[in-house]
Parts: C-alpha cells; sequence; structure tokens
C-alpha cells in the first residue's frame, strides 16, 4: 500500500501587499525585488491566523476529497508559525474540522514542513497505523519578520495549503528527507522571551535572520542532488517527470534547479509571483492551484521539493 492524493484545499489572507506599497515603506523597489526573487506581491494576514488559514484550507481539501472528518484519523501541520506554543495548530484544526478520530500534532522543518508532513503521513499509511490523513502546511511568517531587514521581510507571504491523503495502490512512489543541523544558523529566529524564576531576558534576534546568499547557495547545490535521489529511489529519470512542484523561495533558484536538471522550466510551475515565499505552505498551495487548474491527469509523473531552516531539504515522487 502507498498513499494518494485525493483532495486539495488553499487559503491565503485577503489583503494583498505589492512591491510598490512596500516601496513606500521601506528603500527598495518593485524592480529590485522583482529582478532577484521573481515575487511582485504577497498576502499579509490581518484578521487571519496560522490556524484559521489552516482549517479553510484543510476544509477545502475535506469537501472535495469526499470523506467525512470523521474518516481522517492523522492530522500534521508542517508550520514554524503556530498561533500558541500549544496546544498544537494541528489539535485547532481537529477541534474546528470536527475530526474527532484523529491524532494530531504538528511538525517544524521550515520551509519543507509540509513535505516532512506528508512524508511522515505516508510512513503512517504505508504500515497500517492510519488510513486516512490531513497534511497541512500554514504559516504566518509575516509576525516574525524584521520589518526594517529589506534584505528578508519582502520575501515572504503567508498561507496554508492542505492535501487529504489515503492508503491506496497508486500514489507516493518515493521520498527522500534530509537536515544538517550543523548550517542551521544562517537561517533562524529565536524564542522571543525567556522569563522564568531567575531569569528575565529579551531575546537579542526574535525575528527572522537570513543569510541570503548561503540560503541561495545551499538551495541550487541540494535540491537538484535530492530530487535525483528521490528519482533513483523510484527507478525513474527525469525525462519521466511530468511536472516539479517546488518550494516557492526565489524564481532564480527553480530556474538554477531546472537547469541543473536539464529540465525544461516549463514543467516547473510557479506561483511565487503572486504568493512570495510562504514558507511549508507553499508546496500544497501550488498544488491545489494546479488541481483547480485541471493540470493533472491520472498517471502524471510528479515530483515535490522543498527545503529551508534547520537547515532541511527533502523531495516526494508520486504518480498522480
Ligand atoms: N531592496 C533594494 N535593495 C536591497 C534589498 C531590497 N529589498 N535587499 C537588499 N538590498 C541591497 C543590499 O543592501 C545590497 O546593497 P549593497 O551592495 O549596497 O550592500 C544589494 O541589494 C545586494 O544585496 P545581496 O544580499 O547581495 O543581494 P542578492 O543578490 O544576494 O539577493 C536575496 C538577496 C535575499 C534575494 C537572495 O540572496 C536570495 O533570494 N536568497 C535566498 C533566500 C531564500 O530563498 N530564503 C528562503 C529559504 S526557505
Amino acid at each position: 500500500m502507498t498513499t494518494r492524493v485525493i483532495g486539495t484545499g488553499s487559503s491565503i489572507p485577503d489583503r494583498n501587499v505589492t512591491n510598490d506599497e512596500l516601496a513606500k515603506v521601506m528603500d527598495t523597489s518593485d524592480e529590485w525585488i522583482c529582478s532577484r526573487t521573481g515575487i511582485r506581491s504577497r498576502n499579509i494576514a490581518v484578521e487571519e491566523t496560522t490556524t484559521s488559514m489552516a482549517a479553510k484550507a484543510a476544509r477545502k481539501a475535506v469537501e472535495k476529497s469526499g470523506i467525512t472528518p470523521e474518516e481522517i484519523d492523522l492530522i500534521i501541520v508542517g508550520t514554524v508559525s503556530s498561533d500558541m506554543y500549544y496546544p498544537s495548530t494541528a489539535c485547532l484544526v481537529q477541534a474546528e474540522l470536527g475530526a474527532v478520530n484523529a491524532v494530531a500534532f504538528d511538525l517544524a522543518a521550515g520551509c519543507s514542513g509540509f513535505l516532512f508532513a506528508l512524508n511522515t503521513a505516508h510512513s503512517y499509511l504505508s504500515s497500517g497505523m492510519a488510513k486516512c490523513a490531513l497534511v497541512i502546511g500554514a504559516e504566518t511568517l509575516s509576525k516574525m519578520m524584521d520589518w526594517s531587514d529589506r534584505s528578508t521581510c519582502v520575501l515572504f507571504g503567508d498561507g496554508a495549503g492542505a492535501a487529504v491523503v489515503k492508503a491506496d495502490t497508486v500514489g507516493i512512489r518515493s521520498v527522500v528527507a534530509h537536515s544538517d543541523g550543523s548550517g542551521g544558523d544562517v537561517l533562524t529566529c529565536e524564542n522571543r522571551v525567556t522569563r522564568n524564576l531567575l531569569v528575565q531576558r529579551e531575546q537579542q534576534f526574535s525575528y527572522t535572520q537570513m543569510a541570503g546568499q548561503e540560503v541561495f547557495k545551499f538551495a541550487v547545490k541540494m535540491v537538484p542532488k535530492c530530487i535525483q535521489e528521490v528519482l533513483d529511489k523510484g527507478g525513474l529519470t527525469v525525462e519521466d517527470v511530468d511536472y516539479f512542484l517546488l518550494h516557492q523561495a526565489n524564481k532564480r533558484i527553480i530556474e538554477s534547479v531546472a537547469k541543473r536538471l536539464k529540465v525544461s522550466l516549463d514543467k516547473f510551475p510557479m506561483n511565487i509571483e503572486c504568493h512570495g515565499n510562504t514558507s511549508a505552505a507553499s508546496i500544497p498551495i501550488l498544488l491545489d492551484e494546479l488541481v483547480e487548474q485541471g493540470r493533472f491527469k491520472k498517471g502524471d509523473i510528479i515530483v515535490m521539493s522543498g527545503f529551508g531552516a534547520g537547515l532541511t531539504w527533502g523531495a516526494t515522487l508520486l504518480e498522480w
């Protein structure tokens, strides 16, 4: 048995913020942001929360899959921007949906969060520990940005994407996942405060800190490698793949991966132009948009690959 995606959903905040709007409040320009990243606008949460977007995306995915919430026996939310330390976003979503039979927990793997959650759900389903899982990537990174750091804050947006997956004979063919904690200092966000009986301390770097060029180099080196690895494991080649769904961090990273794999950029659908980098939400939002556009047909071979804080990176090979 393997794991098949049977329904997808997504949710983004109502408020769209263009590069031109950012240029009114910081020293930047549409030309700089767009030429370096491919981003023209992003959506930023005002009333929305990580939980509310996760629940909205999940509800859509459940509706489209034709299952009832009671059938879900596993909920995993990939997030690094939950609204509360506890309960987890997954438990809050469970309550919203009435998925009373599910075990629910969050998984923190930076922008790789959705893929790591999907791979974990795949393990549960393959081993028979679960039969039907809800996998979500949901983030409100806008609340964790230093809005005076123009090199980082312009890149990110908020949103959530979800997929219902079920045990089936066709679906995921192979997965790979990697971490390198020794390189984690290139993308960090410390806890805000340490406050106990003995210590009262505001952390120095309580907003996202990023060494952009180091992250860029890591991504263009490791993503093609892990795509090759997941294909080798699944017994396929890059020529067999119909779509590569990459984490939407930077258009130039995606172009570089396509070039290194010697694959046409046409096979790399993108939505970074209007959403920016939504971290763990980027792959499931893209997946849902492509499903809505009717882009996939039965038998299509899809590779998803993500990378992010940790450092973490991975890939999933599946047959649609
Ligand atoms: N607007 C205008 N100028 C900006 C700017 C902005 N928003 N941000 C930085 N600059 C300036 C810098 O101050 C620097 O100016 P200087 O030469 O006078 O010092 C110049 O632009 C070049 O900065 P640099 O950091 O070298 O740019 P870059 O070409 O490396 O692009 C990133 C920066 C962040 C776009 C790029 O490194 C990147 O995309 N990295 C990957 C980040 C990523 O994907 N993170 C998420 C991973 S999950």
